[in-house]
């Protein structure tokens, strides 16, 4: 007992001499005090972007925060988010991985998780030019118009059975399908449903495979923050290791299977997998890196879809004048007797507009992902010692007053009067981040997202169920650090096209 006491007193003595030599060392941003070894964890409010507004209000655009002893510094400002992602780019490009990233991601084998470095470079360097480039997306768009078409007619076979007539659905439901069944197809290069529409086997453990990540990491614990305790690790430990091989042996299987139907039939397919299986020597690549990097398009590209267009949604039925607007172009651009396709885009900036207003309103992933400093930087004249984190609130930037007149007010005219990219050079509108480690699929979540909202819009009429004024729709985000809405949204759709018009456009294998 009194070895446990002083064993306790000496890291608490050595943790607060080490705060300290900080303090003094460094000039910090100012922030919330932090207690002895928790540091600002007791104090975080459970939806972490507003908390972080709120405290921008309190101690300034740029402020600390200790989770557990980790030091954070968050800032709030288009002109801070500029020196983090230009100015400081490569020194704050690294990744802070928790003990459960560094697992999933074999110490960043990936690129999602992998620190700035040669690796990083190689594998950032096959995303660009190969996964993501303008030829390959528009080769997968048949993928992506099966799926928002089979979307739409699961939307429609529903609001039209006689019991549901004037019935809401919930829209994440089929969002969530939707998106599913496209970033796996896109990664795996199937269809993981069979010919009745039932998820198949394969997909069934997929998606228990996605559920036991959800649940390892909603289990987070205050011991992730706490390293020098490794006792409460254990019983974890052995679960994330379980949880890894069984994706490993699921994705190995898989790669198996098409490195043989490369061999039996010669022919390479546009999808993910086969792409890397065939670069895999050109680049250098391990099959970790290719395991790491399919669950990394499967992580990054599948809840971000699904919360965006559901805010969307919400956004449209909120806003009957806006959606009336975007049905009158695609009435007039597209007409009522064919199905929008993703050609069409181009001709509709109006819906342009509106998908722009969604992605600066909800911003899926509010604070980026977590950058580390390579070495000692200065941001905003504060020191940002080695190793600690700085995350972009670009949630904050979107809604600043001083940059955006009336922020809060979803009006998408403002991008017809001024127009501001989202693609990382306007500092004001950073959805996708910028400099080095900006999202590489942005282009193509633009296309996903904006044809899945344009398809909504011109198939159905969204109003919120009966009884419920637009006004009272919840508008608030789920705790955590991505920005799901709080209240899934139910909306009834009514059809108005022809009922021939919401069949699915099928591809087979692309
Ligand atoms: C609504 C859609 C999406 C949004 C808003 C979004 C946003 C982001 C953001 C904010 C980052 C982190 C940037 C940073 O660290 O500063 C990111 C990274 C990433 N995203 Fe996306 N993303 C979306 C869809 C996708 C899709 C569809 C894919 C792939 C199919 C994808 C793949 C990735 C990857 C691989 C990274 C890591 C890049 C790196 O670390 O270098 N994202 N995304």
């Amino acid at each position: 007992m009194a070895a446990a006491v002083l064993f306790a007193v000496s890291i608490l003595t050595i943790f607060i001499a080490y705060k300290l030599f900080q303090r003094l060392r460094y000039k910090l941003p100012p922030g919330p005090r932090p207690l002895p070894i928790v540091g600002n964890l007791y104090d975080l409010k459970p939806v972490l972007v507003r908390c972080f507004t709120e405290w921008a209000q309190i101690y300034g655009p740029i402020f600390s925060v200790y989770l557990g002893s980790h030091l954070n510094v968050v800032v709030n400002s288009p002109e801070l988010a500029k020196e983090v992602l230009k100015d400081n780019d490569q020194q704050l490009a690294n990744r802070n991985r928790t003990r459960m990233i560094n697992m999933f991601s074999k110490n960043g084998m990936d690129l999602v998780w992998s620190d700035y470095g040669p690796h990083y470079v190689k594998v950032r360097k096959l995303c660009t030019l190969e996964l993501f480039s303008a030829k390959r997306i528009e080769a997968l768009r048949p993928i992506r118009e099966d799926e928002v078409t089979a979307m739409v007619e699961n939307v429609f076979n529903d609001c039209v059975k006689p019991e549901n007539k004037g019935k809401a659905l919930v829209m994440r439901d089929y969002l969530g399908m939707m998106a599913f069944l496209h970033i796996t197809r896109l990664s795996f290069g199937k269809r993981f449903m069979d010919s009745n529409g039932v998820v198949d086997s394969e997909g069934e453990e997929l998606k228990a495979i996605l559920d036991g990540a959800i649940q390892i990491g909603s289990r987070k614990s205050f011991a992730e923050f706490l390293p020098w305790l490794p006792f409460l690790f254990k019983a974890e430990n052995e679960a994330l290791a379980k949880h890894d091989s069984r994706a490993d042996n699921f994705t190995k299987k898989i790669m198996e299977e098409h490195t043989l139907a490369r061999k039996r039939t010669g022919n390479t397919k546009n999808h993910f997998i086969d792409a890397m299986l065939s670069l895999q020597k050109d680049y250098d690549i391990s099959d970790d890196t290719i395991i790491g990097l399919l669950w990394d398009m499967i992580s990054a590209g599948m809840d971000t879809t699904i919360i965006t267009v559901e805010w969307a949604l919400a956004e449209m039925v909120r806003n009957p004048h806006v959606q009336q607007k975007v049905q009158e172009e695609l009435d007039r651009v597209v007409g009522k007797d064919r199905v929008m396709t993703e050609a069409d885009i181009p001709k509709l900036p109006y819906l342009q507009c509106v998908t722009k207003e969604c992605f600066r309103v909800h911003p899926p992933t509010p604070l980026l992902l977590p950058h580390k400093a390579v070495t000692d930087v200065k941001v905003g004249g504060y020191d940002i010692p080695k190793d600690s984190t700085v995350s972009v609130n670009v949630w904050a930037l979107a809604r600043d007053p001083s940059v955006w007149k009336n922020p809060l007010e979803f009006r998408p005219e403002r991008f017809q009067e001024e127009d501001i990219d989202m693609k990382g050079t306007d500092y004001r509108l950073l959805p996708f981040g910028s400099g080095r480690r900006i999202c590489p699929g942005a282009q193509l979540a633009i296309n996903l997202v904006t044809s899945m909202l344009g398809h909504m819009v011109h198939h159905f009429t969204m109003t919120p169920p009966d009884g419920v004024r637009v006004e009272d729709i919840d508008m608030m985000e789920q705790a955590g650090l991505t920005t799901y809405m709080r209240t899934p949204v139910r909306i009834v759709p009514t059809p108005r096209l022809s009922a021939d018009l919401f069949k699915r456009v099928a591809v087979g294998s692309v």
